[in-house]
């Protein structure tokens, strides 16, 4: 199982590798590395025919899918830094408030639902790993993965003719990193593994809230 020992280690490893960034390889493709306990240096030529980078993920605790490679006790996503510019994404909270009908008067309503925005891994050339279900054991030293838009008693007033949604705006910031793998006992000769281009989109400051009006013509 996963000791105190171990725990040290890896953090001295990880302060290791981070230092010694990803050795250059294609860079639209995961690939993984083998290192070396005692050193900490990556073996040369290691990746041979050795486990996917699919399976080597699908080991991390809380996977769903199948892996060849025995549960790994830990994995730990690193950041390698930015790859591309931030965007946003929008979601509304609680529903449309329509005010299109007859009514003279503006249609008032109080929004007490939220909406969270959540941090999605990725590899380029394949779908096939479990990556809703390892991200928490992967997400470890990210500050936050999820931030939550609340609806805060906001009240919102629709005048007639028109109708609204109460919005929320997150910035994500798109990211390239690693995933480190330790296992309990050795798979294909090492305990430690390292997954190299996992792309990260993860929400970055807090989403933004807003209210939104549109005439009744228009599509909100
Ligand atoms: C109706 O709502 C608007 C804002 O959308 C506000 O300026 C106006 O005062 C409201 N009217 C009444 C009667 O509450």
């Amino acid at each position: 199982m996963f000791s105190i020992k171990t725990s040290v280690f890896l953090g001295l490893f990880a302060a290791f590798a981070a230092v010694n960034a990803a050795p250059a390889a294609n860079a639209d493709h995961s690939y993984a590395i083998q290192y070396d306990r005692r050193t900490g240096q990556p073996v040369p030529n290691s990746r041979r025919d050795g486990p996917s980078t699919t399976d080597l993920l699908n080991s991390c605790p809380g996977s769903s899918k199948k892996s060849s490679v025995q549960g790994a006790d830990n994995c730990k996503w690193s950041s390698d830094g930015n790859a591309g510019s931030q965007y946003t994404k929008t979601k509304v909270i609680g529903e449309p408030i329509e005010n299109c009908g007859n009514l003279k008067t503006n249609v008032t309503h109080t929004f007490s639902e939220s909406t969270t925005f959540t941090s999605t891994f990725s590899l380029t050339e394949t779908s096939e790993v479990d990556f809703p279900g390892i991200s928490a054991s992967l997400t470890s030293g990210i500050s936050h993965t999820t931030t939550e838009a609340h609806g805060n008693d906001f009240s919102m007033d629709v005048p007639p003719g028109q109708h609204g949604q109460f919005t929320a705006v997150q910035y994500y910031q798109p990211q390239n990193g690693h995933v480190f793998i330790n296992y309990g006992d050795k798979v294909d000769g090492h305990y430690y593994w390292t997954v190299y281009n996992v792309h990260l989109d993860a929400p970055s400051g807090e989403p933004v809230t807003q209210p939104e009006y549109k005439g009744c013509g228009e599509a909100l």
